[in-house]
């Protein structure tokens, strides 16, 4: 299949573009679009046919549900049991955002879409091409991330053309992401909401809203007696090419270890990429050092870190080296993806 690819400049939407993209969509088609988080794969989450496509394409796993993309609030209450209270409050603070809730899904909704659940996953993107999409198609949108299953999650168009050219009929070129990981998943079938997956919109953000909200157990320790709760979880994810550890400790510590076994790999003939900080990165004195952002700022480190990722498997590295970085706040959804795509291999210094 050729894949179609339009650039949409994103403070002058063409119209005629998106209407181009709502056709595909409406005959059971799939459209790549960026979101404020990251691009995402589409297609009609109510018809089971078209959503069973975006898991061939991806290679997803058939367990591994679709997160469907609304533009306004009555596009949910068309696919769910009921609102309850803490949903209201915390969409009236949050959406169009970052941030992805689960509630009881009714009968419009395909399992196909949900893999198979009773609940459904629904988000109202913070991103004026997303929510063009999805009102001038009036099609509700299934979409995951748009990499291929096990890759970086994509932040630009030039992201998904590497994993899906050829594969999907188009891509909208809205240009890079703003935030760059993806949305946070908080589950609101139970009394107390519960965090799936970290992600922009922390937990004291929630709390500040509905008071106490608590973490999945299944995301705090990689243990397999406690399954996540989010099925997309469980899987080794993110993943970059190369054998990817973290060090942690004393930053001086680790910049010394990362710098010495760098210099032992590269001896041996393999190539090192190095994940350093704005704060470190003069430190190192060995290999291919990419600064992920300023431990200042860490809106910079989300925003450069599958774009990093991704860069080290373009340049076909064997080891990656990197830093931990602090876990509260948005640290808790950045430390929650660089763990797994070092398939949790963190060392002390
Ligand atoms: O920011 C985002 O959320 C991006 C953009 C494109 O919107 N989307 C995204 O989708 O990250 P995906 O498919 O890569 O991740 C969705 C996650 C998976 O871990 C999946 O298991 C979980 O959401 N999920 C979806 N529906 C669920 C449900 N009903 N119950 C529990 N977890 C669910
Ligand atoms: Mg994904």
């Amino acid at each position: 299949m050729d894949t179609i690819i339009r650039k949409l400049d994103v403070n002058k939407i063409d119209s005629d573009i998106i209407d181009e993209a709502s056709e595909i969509l409406k005959r059971g088609g799939m459209v790549a679009f960026p979101t404020e988080t990251v691009y995402g794969l589409g297609a009609d989450a109510l018809d089971e046919t078209a959503s069973a496509k975006i898991y061939k394409a991806k290679g997803r796993p058939s367990d591994n549900p679709l997160i469907v993309h609304i533009s306004n609030k009555n596009q949910l209450y068309r696919i769910v049991e009921s609102v309850p209270e803490t949903a209201e409050k915390l969409i009236n603070k949050f959406w169009p955002g970052p941030m992805t809730i689960i509630l009881k899904k009714n009968d419009i909704v395909p399992k196909g879409t949900t893999g198979g659940l009773d609940t459904v996953a629904i988000r109202m993107p913070g991103h004026q091409v997303a929510l063009e999409l999805i009102e001038r198609s009036g099609v509700l949108i299934a979409a995951p991330s748009a990499n291929i299953s096990g890759r970086p999650s994509p932040t630009t168009a030039q992201h998904v053309k590497e994993d899906l050219s050829g594969r999907i009929d188009m891509i909208l070129d809205g240009g890079e992401v703003g935030i760059g990981i993806e949305s946070t998943i908080v589950d609101l079938t139970d009394d107390v909401p519960v965090i799936l997956r970290p992600g922009y919109i922390t937990k004291e953000m929630l709390e500040n809203v509905v008071g106490r909200v608590d973490i999945d157990k299944g995301l705090i320790v990689p243990d397999e007696s406690i399954k996540p709760k989010a099925p997309g979880m469980k899987y080794r994810h993110y993943a970059p090419k190369a054998d990817f550890t973290m060090f942690n400790g004393n930053m001086e510590d680790v910049v010394n270890h990362i710098n010495e076994e760098a210099v032992k790999r590269i001896n041996e003939g393999k190539s090192v990429g190095i994940i350093a900080s704005e704060e470190t990165k003069d430190m190192y004195k060995y290999g291919n050092i990419q600064v992920i952002g300023t431990r200042l700022d860490e809106d910079t480190i989300a925003h450069n870190l599958y774009g990093i990722l991704r860069g080290f498997d373009a340049a076909d590295v064997d080891i990656i080296y990197g830093e931990t970085f602090e876990k509260s706040g948005l640290g808790q959804a950045i430390m929650n993806r660089l763990q797994k795509a070092a398939g949790y291999h963190i060392e002390d210094v």
